[in-house]
């Protein structure tokens, strides 16, 4: 549940998340956007496990993490609780047969705030095996990341993967 003051404005809580390879994580969760910076492009790549192998200076800087802390990292350090668990079974089933994905991703910040973007995820091919994926990441339509609240807040209701207090 979150706590909703009588202003309307949603408080800050934690939440504690699992993930997929059965580990949790409690962190804090804001209300607040950062807008993706304008002319850039947020890349990352990934060995075959999700593991961050490498990072840009836009990807580190709207993390929040520095680099040190984000390679080797499993990408879930980013996962936001309010992204559903079927937008990642997607963007895998995609990609480990070998196709590109595209998608929009609210992703979680070091600091709790959060940050919309627009991804398409590649499957880097070596003599016709997949070696590791790259993810780049722009700048997402606002009329798209309106639908995705709406439609990601449904897809919510029906996971219970995360429990969460205030
Ligand atoms: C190249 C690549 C980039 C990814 N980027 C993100 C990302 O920006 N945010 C995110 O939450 N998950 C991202 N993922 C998906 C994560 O690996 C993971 O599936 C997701 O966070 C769900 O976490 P879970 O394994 O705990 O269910 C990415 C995966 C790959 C292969």
């Amino acid at each position: 549940m979150i706590n909703v003051s009588s202003s309307g404005v949603m408080q800050p809580y934690t939440c504690t998340l699992t993930y997929s390879d059965g580990k949790s994580r409690t962190v804090l969760i804001l209300d607040e956007e950062v807008p993706f910076p304008e002319g850039k492009l947020i890349v990352s790549r990934t060995n075959l496990q999700g593991i961050i192998t490498h990072c840009n200076q836009s990807f580190i800087e709207m993390s929040g993490f520095s680099e040190q802390e984000l390679i080797g990292q499993p990408h879930y350090i980013l996962r936001h609780p309010d992204m559903p668990a079927v937008a990642f079974k997607d963007l895998w089933d995609t990609i480990q047969t070998g196709k590109k994905w595209h998608g929009y991703v609210k992703n979680l910040r070091k600091d709790g705030c959060y940050y919309w973007v627009y991804a398409t995820v590649i499957p880097n091919v070596r003599d016709n095996q997949i070696v590791s994926y790259t993810s780049v990441r722009r700048k997402p339509s606002r009329k798209v990341v309106e639908n995705c609240i709406a439609l990601y807040a449904d897809l919510k209701q029906k996971e219970k993967d995360t429990v969460c207090a205030m």
